[in-house]
């Protein structure tokens, strides 16, 4: 079914299903030998939601097919591509609070346990901000499974094409305290605009010192939806049924960097293999991964004006 301007999901559905396709390739990502990752609540989310796909995938009731080398490509993304991007952003977090930042607010936090699974230096709140389904499934979920939180925690319930910075400022984000932002997964889920009203809410809602990680990816868009839709066919006549290209709003986009730039970050993207080779892995070398080889991860830090310098 086709995006509307206020469609609202669960971990089942639209949208939401993708927050639990991800966390089911972050648990089969933990399990990997000399894993980069280490999510010992994704395989419980996963099953608690209950997607019987992903549910299998996580229990090892489900092999997927891994016979051609388009196939192998196929299963790789929920392996090796999401073990580079979790540690990508879990790195981004140490050592952005590691520098000072003493909020993090994690946009489109889905199934994401950051919140309860990194070590967070004392005095950090950690804010996590995505649809209310969303958010009242993996707190009470984690609740329930005696999970707690590894620092203050403020979930934040609301859509991020509304007004979101009134959200997480009555929820008590504080805009003078150094802050690192994450959104992980979520720009081709939103339209071009609220793509740039995004990054220019947090611009205002970031004070000097603040950081930002995110991922760029060129182009319309469709051809990424496409292509990922190629690869998740092999999967249908086992369940799979995510069609990511219906997910994703078209469009041409300001490249995310040039975006960031001006509104005064300083900002960077590195290619998705240079990521991965920092890590002493290799990006796969598949035409079918060829639309996401061209992705990029983007970090930017908000500049310390010191007294004097103009
Ligand atoms: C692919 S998942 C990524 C989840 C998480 N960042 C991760 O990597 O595990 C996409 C997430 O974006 C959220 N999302 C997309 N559009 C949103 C919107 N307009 N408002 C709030 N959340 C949104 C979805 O609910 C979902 O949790």
């Amino acid at each position: 079914m086709a995006r509307s301007e206020s469609d609202t999901w669960d971990l089942t559905s639209g949208v939401g299903v993708t927050a639990t396709m991800v966390a089911a390739a972050r648990a089969l990502a933990s399990r990997e030998p000399e894993p980069l990752i280490d999510d010992p609540f994704a395989a419980p989310l996963v099953r608690a939601v209950g997607v019987e796909f992903f549910t299998r995938l996580v229990d090892g009731d489900l092999e997927l097919p891994a016979d051609t080398a388009e196939e192998r490509a196929a299963a790789q993304v929920l392996t090796e591509v999401m073990a580079v991007r979790t540690r990508f952003f879990d790195d981004f977090f140490t050592d952005a609070t590691r520098v000072g930042a003493r909020q993090a607010v994690i946009l489109a936090s889905g199934l994401d346990a950051r919140a309860y699974r990194l070590t967070w230096p004392d005095g950090t709140v950690v804010y996590e901000i995505d649809q209310p389904e969303v958010i009242a499934f993996k707190t009470r979920t984690l609740a329930e499974l005696g999970a707690p939180p590894t620092a203050p925690h403020r979930p934040v319930a609301v859509d991020l094409r509304d007004d979101w910075p009134a959200a997480l400022t009555a929820a008590g984000f504080d805009p003078t305290v150094a802050t690192a932002w994450s959104a992980e997964g979520l720009l081709r889920y939103l339209p071009p605009d609220a793509q740039d009203r995004l990054f220019d809410h947090i611009t205002d809602l970031s004070a000097p010192g603040s950081r930002l990680a995110t991922e760029d990816h060129p182009g319309p868009g469709a051809g990424l939806g496409e292509k990922a839709d190629e690869l998740g066919r092999r999967w249908r006549e086992h369940g799979f049924e995510v069609q990511l290209s219906e997910l994703f709003h078209p469009g041409e986009r300001t490249p995310v960097v040039d975006y960031l730039r001006g509104r005064g970050w300083d900002a960077r993207a590195r290619p998705r293999a240079e990521v991965f080779a920092g890590y002493g892995r290799e990006f796969p070398d598949s035409a079918a991964l060829a639309a996401m080889r061209d992705s990029s991860a983007v970090t930017a830090v908000r500049p310390v004006v010191r007294a004097g310098m103009r």
